[in-house]
């Protein structure tokens, strides 16, 4: 056997197999990374996932700035332990608008990727305001004071403009139309038709119950829409991905 031979002469010569084995391993690297390169996307579209409406980007942007990813992961994972516990596993597109991410990294809390619609809005001002009183055995941190912080969007276009610029698909009509949306959503009286038209199945309601809007609201608003934007009932893996 020839082949075998030859093989012989790469193993005695320590510089040849290291040259050789190097050029096997690049080549499986180029094929795994190179047609990357060429999908525009590598995440699968999914119905129902749309860009944040401007009162639950507001939401995110106090839930960021409160570090509650510190203890709150927004990632299930495949396991039958999680699914069983918070639902459907996380699909990549349900946080393809979330810049930065935050799946998290642990969990001192429950994980929120599907907090969306599981307690009534009274359930979470109250919790948000003495989570004791709701889960005598909570350790999370009161914030009542959002109840306070009376918002008005002055800045929220920049808001979906900066998030533009990183890849959000935020029309002009719904930058322009910004301001009005964000204050529509908490108010029950408004006309709400654009704001549903833009980010369908946007929940329209009083959150905190206040008569001003404010961070609760925000913050409320922001955690009612988390992972009810895709109907599982329908969803259908792409066995191609
Ligand atoms: C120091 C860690 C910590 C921080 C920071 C924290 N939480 Fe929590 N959170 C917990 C723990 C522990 C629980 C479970 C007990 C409970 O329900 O209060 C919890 C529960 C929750 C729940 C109920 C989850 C469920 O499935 O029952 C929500 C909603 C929530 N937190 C939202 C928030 C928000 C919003 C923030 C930021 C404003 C925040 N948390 C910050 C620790 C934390």
């Amino acid at each position: 056997m020839s082949i075998l031979k030859h093989h012989k002469k790469i193993e005695k010569h320590a510089t040849l197999l290291l040259v050789l084995s190097f050029l096997v391993v690049s080549i499986g690297g180029i094929v795994q990374i190179v047609p990357l390169f060429y999908l525009e996307n590598t995440i699968e579209e999914v119905e129902g996932v749309r860009p944040f409406s401007p009162l639950e980007l507001a939401g995110r942007e106090v839930y960021i700035r409160e570090g509650c990813y510190t203890c709150h992961s927004q990632m299930i994972r495949p396991m039958r332990d999680e699914v069983e516990r918070y639902g459907h596993y996380s699909l990549a597109a349900e946080s393809m608008y979330d810049h930065p991410f935050l799946w998290g990294s642990k969990r001192t809390g429950p994980d929120l990727a599907r907090i969306g619609g599981r307690y009534s809005d009274d359930w979470h001002v109250q919790h948000m305001i003495d989570p004791q009183s709701v889960v005598p055995e909570s350790i999370m941190p009161p914030y009542g004071f959002l109840m306070d912080r009376v918002i008005d969007g002055e800045h929220i276009a920049d808001l979906l403009r900066t998030y533009r610029i990183v890849g959000v698909p935020y029309t002009d009509e719904m930058i322009e139309n910004a301001r009005a949306d964000f204050r529509a959503q908490a108010n029950p009286d408004a006309d709400h038709s654009g704001l549903l038209e833009r980010y369908p199945g946007a929940q329209t309601r009083n959150f905190d119950g206040q008569p001003e809007l404010t961070e609760m609201d925000a913050i409320i608003a922001y955690m009612q829409v988390l992972g009810t934007l895709v109907d599982f009932s329908t969803f259908v893996p792409d066995p191609q991905r």
